[in-house]
């Protein structure tokens, strides 16, 4: 049987991302999507997928800029359900030859909308409800077939749909938890309007993967990519599942590694009924990487190499396929949607080389997020230890490094590390937390250590609270434990002499530095 979908037009940046996480909060599958999708394009989505409903998301444009993005007009015409948000609100209303004009005043923040028909999307909804808005745009009047839902006091038409087609407009944004039943309208939208099941669970989406595996790689072998973190883990246990003694798991220490971290992953996957090779490549991605400062050339060569490692590994045990641990994040922030900027290079995605000598790889996580991924781990049963482990990037301490990475770096780097850990750790903040780690920046600074003046590195301490590492907020952890992660740092490495906390949000940071 085939997912029931909501398909998420892309207006621009994080709304889209939101969206789609509340439509899978709730158990039907989303998918975000260019927002020129054609008819056809929503055609080809059905033949994989059971598209139920389009949601257009909102955006920082406005439809009069001479380059905004607009939808193909024939997508009204297509008898799918569709709901626009805040500027996709707008573009309905636009592309239906409703007036949209510049609003008076701009709105921003929380208003007060009237409810003058709870049908729909806004089914048992009371008559006034407190709702988030951002928007300059308004629309001001509607062709017949439309009907007014909802007013604020400075915007006439703050809801609508079209009087036969299953076509509706909010003007605020459901998908933010300050507008009040913002979650019960996207359930009106999804079972009421749409007629989906929730069908996308992930004890489903086990099920799912390991057929899809099997059917990909046949009676061939494979081996996975395994790092040791959640993704690949789950991968490996996945891929164990479908293939049992025809998949190998490569662990590649690039050198990169926390502390122990080779350790743990032989360790704990020795439990496991899967045969692991440990590779140690520590000089030759340190060679790689000799003078190269720029970070996304750094991702790029790491990516490459690992790649690389990897077929000299498939080479020995016959293996044609390669799976590794992308997941919806890693794809999107790596560009692979038209209207996102690339962000940075995720190295096992962007970061492979145009020529592999693959004949697939196969990414089974490939549209899940990270909370998503946590919970396939439970219901697989992976250890604690894994289930739980904070994330950390592919190419691991070399993005923590800020220019060349030398091994002297990575030795002041991976102690740093290990001090922010422990201090998180015995606080007992860890599971509140996303990450807790250290960068080493290349700014010296003065400082005094004893009687004598120290000239020394900066290093940075960034701990963040996240669900999905889409966005994420710096933690507000007490300065008592800031303090005794500052003493640590700057007691146990000589070389330190100036230790600050990241109090930077993403956005606009990004959680790594590089
Ligand atoms: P950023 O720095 O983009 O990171 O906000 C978001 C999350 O992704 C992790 N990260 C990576 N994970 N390969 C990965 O598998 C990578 O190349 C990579 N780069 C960043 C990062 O630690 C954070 O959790």
């Amino acid at each position: 049987m085939l997912d029931d979908t909501i398909l998420v037009l892309d207006f621009g940046g994080q709304y889209c991302h939101l969206i789609a996480r509340r439509i899978r909060e709730k158990n039907v599958r989303s998918e975000i999507v260019f927002h020129d999708i054609t008819p056809t394009e929503i055609q080809e989505w059905q033949g994989k997928v059971g598209v139920k409903g389009l949601i257009l998301s909102g955006g920082p444009q406005s439809v009069f800029e001479p380059n905004a993005l607009k939808i193909d007009p024939e997508i009204l015409d297509m008898n799918l359900p569709i709901l626009g948000l805040c500027y996709g609100h707008q573009l309905i209303a636009y592309v239906a030859k409703g007036l949209v004009k510049p609003a008076m005043k701009r709105e921003f923040g929380h208003a007060i909308a009237t409810i003058d028909k709870p049908v729909g999307v806004l089914k048992k909804m009371g008559s006034k409800l407190k709702v988030w808005m951002s928007h300059s745009d308004t629309v001001f009047s509607l062709p017949e077939d439309y009907e007014i839902l909802a007013h604020t006091e400075s915007c006439p038409i703050a809801a609508f749909r079209h009087k036969r087609l299953q076509i509706y407009g909010l003007q605020w944004h459901p998908e933010v938890i300050h507008t009040e039943n913002g979650v019960k309208m996207l359930e009106n939208f999804l079972f009421g309007v749409c007629n989906c099941q929730p069908n996308w669970t992930m004890e489903d989406f086990i099920e799912k993967a390991i057929v899809k595996i099997k059917k990909i790689v046949g009676g061939g072998k494979a081996i996975v990519a395994l790092s040791g973190g959640i993704d690949s883990s789950v991968v490996a246990a996945l891929a164990s599942k479908a293939l049992g003694r025809n998949l190998t798991a490569v662990f590649v220490d690039h050198g990169f590694m926390r502390d122990n971290e080779p350790r743990f992953v032989a360790d704990t996957f020795r439990e496991f009924n899967v045969s692991l090779i440990c590779i140690e490549t520590r000089n030759r991605f340190l060679e790689k990487l000799r003078s190269v400062t720029n970070p996304e050339k750094k991702r790029k060569i790491i990516g490459e190499e690992f790649v690389h490692v990897f077929e000299e590994q498939a080479k020995k045990v016959g293996a044609e396929f390669l799976l590794q641990g992308t997941i919806y994040p890693d794809r999107i922030e790596s560009g692979i949607s038209k209207f996102s900027d690339k962000i940075k290079t995720h190295h096992n995605v962007a970061g492979l080389p145009e020529k592999i000598e693959f004949k697939a790889i196969v990414e089974p996580l490939k549209n899940l997020y990270k909370d998503e991924v946590r919970i396939v781990a439970e219901e697989l049963g992976l250890p604690e230890k894994i289930v739980k482990r904070q994330p950390f990037p592919g190419p691991g301490l070399a993005v923590r490094i800020i220019g060349e990475v030398t091994q002297e770096k990575l030795d002041i780097i991976r102690k740093a590390n290990r001090i922010v850990e422990e201090v998180i750790e015995t606080a007992g903040l860890k599971d509140g937390l996303w990450q807790y780690f250290a960068v080493l920046t290349d700014t010296k600074s003065t400082g005094v250590k004893g009687d004598a003046r120290a000239y020394g590195d900066t290093m940075v301490v960034r701990i963040v609270e996240s669900r999905e590492a889409m966005t994420a907020s710096f933690a507000k952890v007490s300065f008592d434990v800031l303090e005794n992660i500052s003493s640590r740092i700057t007691n146990e490495l000589s070389m330190i002499a100036r230790v600050v906390y990241d109090i930077t949000h993403k956005p606009p940071a990004t959680i790594e530095w590089e």
